[in-house]
Order: C-alpha cells, then sequence, then structure tokens
C-alpha cells in the first residue's frame, strides 16, 4: 500500500508556521480578505447559468457581493453589485435574466454592461455627475471549462496561468457539458480554511466514513502538488480498501455499480479485486450504446475518482458522467464561521440516445465509486429537454445535525466533525496542527497561503 507523490511545483512543503491563529484571529481574516480574497482568482458561478443575454447571478464572497452578466451583446461582464448613486446593493436576487437593473432606493438602472440606463431627475445634479463614474465598477472574469471565475486583483495573471497543469489534466472531463442537478449552501461554524483541509487528506477516511471501505481504495492513491495551491488526489473507485479483509462477495455499493452495468455481480464472488477492471471494460463496451463518449478516457478514468483542490476554495470530486462543486466561503466578519456550498454537475448522455435507452428500459449508467445513497448521480431517463435547473437549498449546519437536511453520507459526517475541530482550535490546549504524510496537500495548501500572505 502506497501513496504516490507527485509534486509539480517548485514548493519543498517542509512545515512552517502552522499555529491556529489563521482559523481564528480577527486580524488575520482581515489581512486574508486584503491579500488573499482581493487578489486572486476565484470561481463565481457557471457559465450555464449565464449562457444567453440577459442572464446573470450574484456570487456573494466575504463582505462582497458580485454580478456576473450576459449582456444584451452577448459578452460575458462582472461588476461590484452596488450602485453608484449611494451604495445600495443592487441585485438582491440569485439568478435570472434581466433586460436592465434597477436599484430599488431611487431607480437608477443599469444595462447588463454596466453602464447606465437611466436616472430619474438627471438634470437636478448640479453637484455635478460625470457620466465615467456612474457605471458599475468592472470586476475581472474569466471562464475555463464551463467555470466562471471573477478577480478583484487590478491585474490579475492570465486564468489558465494561475490553473498552470490543472488545465490540461482535466481537459477529458468538460466539466462544461455537465448540468446542475443539485444546488446547497450551508452556513457553517467553523474557519472555511478547515473545510479545505478536511477535504484535502485521506487520513480521516476509515475513522469517520466506514462506508468509504465498500468502494473505494484510499490507500493507493496519487497526490498532486501543483504550483499556485493547487493539489490534486486520484482514488481507484470500484473496488474496496485492501487495508481490510477482501470480502469473498461485492460489497452492497459494487454490486449497485455491476448491476447498473448489467454485470451480475453473482459472477464476481471470490473476485472481488476483479471489479474495477471489469468495470472500466464494461463501460467501454456499452457506453456508446448509451449515449456516453468514453474514447477519451483513460481505463482508470472509468473507475476511479479524482479530486481536485484549486487554490485557494474550489473542490472539484469527479467522474467521467459527475462532478461535485465544494466551495467554503469565508463569511463576511466572523473568521469562525463560513458558507460551504456544494453544487452536483451532471452529464446527461446524449438526448436521442438517452430516449432508445429509455424505451428499452435500461437506466443510465451509474457514475463508478459513488456512494450508493446519491441516487441523483446516476443520469435520469429524461433527455436534457425534461431538464431544469434546481434551485438553491440554503440551510445552517444544525439542519445536518438534526437530520432535516443531508449533502450525503459523507459530507454529513465531515459538516458533523468540522464544528468539533473549530471548538477544540478555540481551546487554550491547543496551539499548533501537527501533519502526517498523508496530509501533505494540507500543508502545499497553507504554504500557498503563507505565499500571498507574505507576498502583497
Ligand atoms: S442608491 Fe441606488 S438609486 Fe439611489
Ligand atoms: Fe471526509
Amino acid at each position: 500500500m502506497t501513496q504516490k507523490i507527485v509534486n509539480h511545483s517548485t514548493m519543498t512543503d517542509s512545515i512552517r508556521n502552522f499555529t491556529k491563529e489563521r482559523y481564528m484571529s480577527l486580524p488575520y481574516f482581515q489581512r486574508e480578505w486584503e491579500r488573499l480574497w482581493m487578489q486572486t482568482w476565484l470561481f463565481a458561478g457557471l457559465e450555464q447559468d449565464v449562457r444567453d443575454p440577459g442572464d446573470y447571478f450574484v456570487f456573494e464572497i466575504g463582505q462582497e457581493s458580485i454580478l456576473v452578466t450576459r449582456s444584451q451583446e452577448g459578452d460575458l461582464a462582472a461588476f461590484y453589485n452596488v450602485c453608484q448613486h449611494r451604495g445600495n446593493r443592487l441585485v438582491q436576487s440569485e439568478r435570472g435574466n434581466a433586460d436592465s437593473f434597477r436599484c430599488a432606493y431611487h431607480a437608477w438602472t443599469y444595462n447588463g454592461d454596466g453602464t447606465v440606463k437611466s436616472i430619474p431627475d438627471r438634470n437636478k445634479f448640479h453637484l455635478g455627475l460625470p457620466c465615467e463614474q456612474t457605471s458599475l465598477k468592472p470586476v475581472h472574469v474569466d471562464v475555463w471549462d464551463g467555470f466562471v471565475f471573477v478577480s478583484m486583483a487590478d491585474d490579475p495573471q492570465p486564468l489558465t496561468e494561475f490553473l498552470g497543469p490543472v488545465v490540461d489534466l482535466l481537459a477529458n472531463y468538460r466539466f462544461r457539458d455537465m448540468l446542475v442537478t443539485e444546488d446547497q449552501t450551508v452556513h457553517h461554524y467553523c474557519n472555511w480554511k478547515a473545510i479545505i483541509d478536511n477535504f484535502s487528506e485521506l487520513y480521516h477516511v476509515d475513522y469517520i466514513h466506514p462506508q468509504h471501505q465498500r468502494f473505494v481504495d484510499c490507500c493507493n492513491d496519487q497526490v498532486d502538488l501543483f504550483p499556485n495551491g493547487h493539489t490534486g488526489v486520484i482514488v481507484e473507485g470500484a473496488t474496496v480498501n485492501p487495508r481490510y479483509p477482501i470480502p469473498s462477495e461485492p460489497t452492497d455499493i459494487l454490486t449497485e455499480q455491476l448491476k447498473n452495468l448489467d454485470l451480475n455481480p453473482d459472477d464476481f464472488n471470490n473476485r472481488v479485486p476483479e471489479i474495477r477492471r471489469a468495470i472500466q471494460l464494461r463501460k467501454r463496451e456499452i457506453g456508446a450504446a448509451r449515449g456516453y463518449d468514453y474514447d477519451r478516457f483513460s481505463d482508470e478514468q472509468l473507475s476511479d475518482i479524482w479530486q481536485f483542490n484549486l487554490f485557494p476554495n474550489i473542490i472539484l470530486s469527479f467522474t467521467p458522467e459527475s462532478c461535485w462543486i465544494l466551495r467554503p466561503r469565508p463569511h463576511p466578519t466572523d473568521p469562525q464561521q463560513c458558507y460551504f456550498d456544494k453544487i452536483t454537475l451532471t452529464l446527461f448522455p446524449d438526448a436521442d440516445l438517452q430516449a432508445k435507452v429509455a424505451a428499452n428500459g435500461k437506466a443510465g449508467i451509474a457514475p463508478g465509486g459513488r456512494e450508493h445513497e446519491v441516487t441523483h448521480f446516476m443520469p435520469g431517463r429524461d433527455a436534457t429537454s425534461g431538464y431544469a435547473r434546481p434551485e438553491r437549498d440554503a440551510f445552517d449546519h444544525h439542519a445536518i445535525l438534526n437530520g432535516e437536511k443531508s449533502m450525503t453520507i459523507t459530507i454529513d459526517q465531515d459538516i458533523h466533525l468540522l464544528g468539533g475541530v473549530q471548538a477544540g482550535m478555540r481551546s487554550k490546549g491547543f496551539d499548533r496542527v501537527w501533519l502526517n504524510d498523508d496530509e501533505i496537500r494540507v500543508q502545499h495548501f497553507h504554504n500557498a497561503i503563507d505565499d500571498v500572505m507574505e507576498a502583497h
């Protein structure tokens, strides 16, 4: 059982400066706002939400609100979401389509390109009203594979340069073709970095996610460390954790995966380690008939789960058929709170082929290695014409603790735990973090944080 580490960066990842201050100190939080959040590229939302002229969405990050628009001319643009008259927050709704944006206070109205469309009683501004200062203040915006990024920096480096080798490594997945099938936000009581830390290591998996041993191998993973603080991990799916006795029969989750591909689970009694390869071959065999194009993927990508963390706050966990976007956002004022988004993307197969598949009574292909309770990961029988983008469901973490809401069993387990981490860190009895080799992505992330905190 070995973990393979591939370091694409020049960072040595020695332990440095890992005190608890970064999770709870207000001065640190304020410096972080100026030096990190105001300077870096940030995943704001999805291009599919601003596909047509007039489409817009609002991205809330810390004390800022950014309005992303598709103008009537078809251009993508981003602005601080604030009226230039007396500073009222301009757009209140999360998403929508509008010809123009009218401030609720005195009805200044803006076009989708940020210019002013109308100002009531314009002739009464005898104290001055320079035209060039009435437009919404722009923010840099760019798109990578369907993901809209914004930057509040004066002169950010090009987005693809910032993302570096990740762009080529993930090109096969074509996230831009996947559609939103779930959209959740939980208000949590921990620092946003505690969530990134949690999704940067597999050390905890055996202890708080016992179900994972039934469908993934968390011992032989590959870790990638990239420039600018990005990291990745590749985990073998459609298998079991070799740290435990190999079961004689497929586990419940593997059974479901096999059945979904019309393979007989009984054929794999006493052959559980062969399931991963069988699933890879079976997807190649029947993928095209079910409307999926697997030609561009390696065999391993057909069975395995990739999870890439893009600095500072995006976690992408994906298979060829689906992707989770996990994104902790800092609270406007309190370092010990954050908002944690989970957006599920699903690749629907070709609509025509899917209709034929449905007529033949076959389900879509279940993504390899997902938890069996996550049925929404299975591309539905409906053609995409029946698709409706779900609204965001926002709730407090207590709703998860008391079982009213769920973000899947695994993430619920993490949410349960993270409140305890923040509470423990507050204690006089805790000074600093110690990391083992399995937590090298945590160190890489924090070293990148230190670099930006020291650079500006
Ligand atoms: S603050 Fe917006 S119109 Fe007055
Ligand atoms: Fe976890």
